[in-house]
């Protein structure tokens, strides 16, 4: 049985989307059969980041309405065996879009893969909630700043109350200077959130320079973001590794 894991913010630019594309194509990477949903009607990207654009021809609404199998509409990553791609609806808004059927949909993607990770739109509107019901875990993502913790505060809350079980914390662009002061701050929102630290991830400019090269983070580089990218899919299939405490330049 699958696991369907929405990835949500507070703020946009967190780094959700850079997040799914990563985490998804390190965990297909593990021999894991992994889908990533693009939810994010309003800012697609899911796409460019894992370099897929060329290779989508529906989305997931036509498998809502019935039109197509989940597994025709889904997209074979060109480049990473067991990843696949299933885009948003670009015409149709989250309001058109019935409770009952999108559970239906992460019904059927338990059936057919391991895992399933849903980039989430940015805030609690009826975008994030489409996404986030029906979802076994939630990987809220942050920033290091004081604001866009509260958000993911919010965020947690609202997980919560739509039944959201396992939630966990991603802090994302952290840099060697304020990471000092960011460890006590990550100590105070893992307790307010209330969510487990899942993983850092170092601000790092390769992740850009990937994203604009439409090029999945993992094939593009194998170290920094992308080495603590996949020590998170190994956390999320469930292996003990160690969270960092200490940015390594080694
Ligand atoms: N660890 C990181 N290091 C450097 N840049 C990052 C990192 N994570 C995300 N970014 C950049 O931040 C911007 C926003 O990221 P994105 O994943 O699109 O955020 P969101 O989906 O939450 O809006 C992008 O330009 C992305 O390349
Ligand atoms: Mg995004």
């Amino acid at each position: 049985m699958g696991k369907v894991i929405v990835v949500a913010s507070g703020k946009g630019g967190t780094g959700k989307t850079t997040s799914v594309g990563a985490i998804s194509s390190c965990l297909a990477a593990l021999g894991h059969k992994t889908l990533c949903i693009d939810c994010d009607a309003g800012l697609r990207n899911l796409d460019i980041i894992i370099g897929m654009t060329e290779y989508t021809v529906t989305d997931f609404f036509d498998v809502l309405q019935g039109r197509t199998e989940l597994l025709e509409a889904c997209a074979e990553h060109p480049r990473i065996k067991n990843l696949y791609f299933l885009p948003a609806p670009a015409f149709h808004g989250p309001e058109e879009i019935d409770a009952d059927d999108m559970a239906g949909l992460t019904a059927q993607i338990r059936e057919q893969f391991d895992y399933c990770l849903i980039d989430a739109p940015a805030g609690i509107g009826p975008g994030f909630r489409l996404a986030a019901q029906g979802a076994d875990m939630a990987l809220i993502v942050t920033v290091g700043d004081m604001s866009s913790m509260r958000d993911g505060q919010r965020v947690a809350e609202e997980l919560r109350s739509l039944g959201v079980r396992e939630l966990r914390l991603i802090v994302n662009r952290v840099s060697g200077r304020n990471f000092r002061k960011l460890s006590t701050t990550v100590d105070d929102v893992i307790d307010a959130i209330g969510a487990r630290l899942v993983g850092l991830v170092e601000e790092d400019e390769e992740v850009f320079l990937a994203s604009n090269s439409e090029t999945p983070l993992i094939l593009y580089e194998n170290k920094r973001a992308a080495l603590q990218f996949l020590q998170i899919a190994r956390r999320l299939t469930g292996e003990r590794i160690p969270l960092v405490k200490r940015w390594s330049r080694a």
